[in-house]
Formats: C-alpha cells, sequence, structure tokens
C-alpha cells in the first residue's frame, strides 16, 4: 500500500473512533484569530491532534491544535483549529493530510478560512471577503505520484470555489447586512510579508488579498471532489496606500479580526444550515 494512504487511513480509523456514529457533512478550517468560530460547534468532541496518530505534531507557538466534531447549523461538522503552514517546514503531504482524513470521514464540503493582507485598495481592516479565484505561488500539493483512491492526475481548477456557495454567502451577507467582498487570493510560502514592490506586483498580477495558507488544502480538496467555500479575513492593509506600516500587529487589528471571526460564524452558520 501507498504509505501515504496507510497513514491517512490510520488517522482517519483513530478520529472516526471517537466521533459519533454520524459522518460529518462539512469540513471547516479555522485560520488565525478565527478558532472561535469552534466555540459555536454544539456537543463538541475534541480531539488534539498530538493524540492522532501520523498526524504531524503541530508546532507554531499559541496554535491550537484540534479536531473539534460536533454540529453547526443543524449539520454534522468537523473544524481543524489551527493548521499546518508550509512556512513552519512541513511537507506539503504534511500542511494537507487534514483534508484527506476528513475526506476519508465523508466530508463533502470544505469551508476554509484565513487571516489575509489586502493589496486591493476598496478593502479595510475588518472586512470579509469571498475568495472567488486563487493564484498559487506555493509548491503543488499534488505533486508526486497520484493518489487515484482520492482523484485525478489532472484535476480541474476552472472553478476551485463552489459557485452555488458563492451566491449563498452573497444572499446572506445582504440579508444579514454584511459588508463584503469576492477577491482573488494570492497564497506565497513566507513566513516574510510582501516587501513593497511585490505587493505592487501581486497586485498587477490580479490579487486582492495576501496569504501564506489555504491554497494548498483548497486543490487537495478539489482532488478529492469535495467542494469548497473560501473566505478571509482583512487583518492588514498591504496595498499602495499603507505600503510602509504592517498593522498586523496592533490591538486594532485583533479587535477587528475578533469582530470578523464572530460575523464569519454566524455566516458559515447558516450557510450551513441551508446546505
Ligand atoms: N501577507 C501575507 N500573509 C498575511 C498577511 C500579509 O499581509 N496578513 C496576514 N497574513
Amino acid at each position: 500500500m501507498d504509505n501515504r494512504i496507510y497513514r491517512i487511513q490510520t488517522a482517519a480509523d483513530f478520529v472516526k473512533s471517537r466521533i459519533g456514529a454520524e459522518a460529518p457533512v462539512v469540513g471547516i478550517v479555522l485560520g488565525s484569530g478565527l478558532g472561535r468560530l469552534a466555540e459555536k460547534i454544539e456537543d463538541p468532541v475534541t480531539i488534539p491532534y498530538k493524540e492522532v496518530p501520523e498526524l504531524p505534531i503541530s508546532t507554531a507557538v499559541g496554535h491550537k491544535g484540534n479536531f473539534i466534531y460536533g454540529k453547526l447549523g443543524g449539520k454534522f461538522v468537523i473544524a481543524m483549529q489551527g493548521r499546518f503552514h508550509y512556512y513552519e517546514g512541513y511537507s506539503m503531504e504534511q500542511v494537507t493530510m487534514g483534508i484527506r482524513v476528513m475526506s476519508k470521514l465523508g466530508i463533502k464540503f470544505l469551508f476554509v478560512s484565513n487571516a489575509a493582507g489586502a493589496c486591493n485598495i476598496d478593502y479595510e481592516v475588518g472586512d470579509l471577503v469571498i475568495i472567488k479565484d486563487h493564484i498559487n505561488l506555493l509548491p503543488n500539493p499534488l505533486i508526486g505520484p497520484n493518489m487515484d483512491d482520492f482523484g485525478p492526475r489532472f484535476p480541474d481548477m476552472t472553478c476551485p470555489y463552489d459557485l452555488e456557495l458563492i451566491s449563498k454567502a452573497e444572499s446572506l451577507a445582504l440579508e444579514m447586512d454584511l459588508r463584503m467582498h469576492k477577491g482573488v487570493y494570492l497564497g506565497s510560502t513566507g513566513p516574510t510579508y510582501e516587501t513593497p514592490a511585490e505587493v505592487r506586483y501581486f497586485r498587477t498580477i490580479g490579487a486582492d488579498l495576501l496569504g501564506m495558507s489555504t491554497i494548498p488544502e483548497v486543490i487537495v480538496a478539489r482532488h478529492c471532489g469535495i467542494r469548497v467555500f473560501g473566505m478571509s479575513v482583512v487583518t492588514n492593509l498591504s496595498n499602495t496606500r499603507n505600503i510602509e506600516r504592517n498593522l498586523n500587529d496592533g490591538d486594532d487589528v485583533v479587535i477587528q479580526a475578533n469582530l470578523a471571526a464572530d460575523r464569519m460564524s454566524e455566516l458559515f452558520s447558516r450557510m450551513i444550515s441551508s446546505l
């Protein structure tokens, strides 16, 4: 057996033995500062990553590392509270292993979230942005022998973000009176933030949002045939208006990220309830 599939199956069997009989329908990946959504999950079962065999150990300081299974919006969900980043030194297989584990558990939808810098000058700190497309500047997680059990060698990427889920989010945003944009997320390795010249370059090639995560998870989810919805919370402005100041450490940004996390949680929960 392919060692990668053995590792995924071992981890999935363990998680399955800890959760209820009902398979989760939705997987959720919670980005930096957005872990609060996990508090909204009812009757939660928490499974620390460090207890899951074969799963990488989370090394990022201050990052929670748990699967949380329970009910949100009336559906069974499994959330990843904390993700694995390439810049932490994990392989792409490790960065995306949680997605394959959740796929083995039966998820049909993946909701991914992240904190991002905005290089679109119309965006403000605290804004929610629906990810409508991406530009991948990280290594592709599908490089290597294809895992045919999961999906094809050359997965289609004309529509990585599900159009039906996007339009659901847009109508809910109107209903909830939420300020929301739709943008292109560019993922690079980090851990450095962008130089001013890089920000101008990324804007020129079509990015609205800059980050260091998410895309590998989305690629792997699409390889597994999982429908994806992505959302960024703008935590700092990486644009020409504000090019010399990185607001990412400010208290204001933390407050905004928390406020945004609550709005995002409510949106996710309403979307999930309508699935
Ligand atoms: N750039 C890259 N990643 C980020 C940023 C940024 O400005 N803000 C939060 N994550």
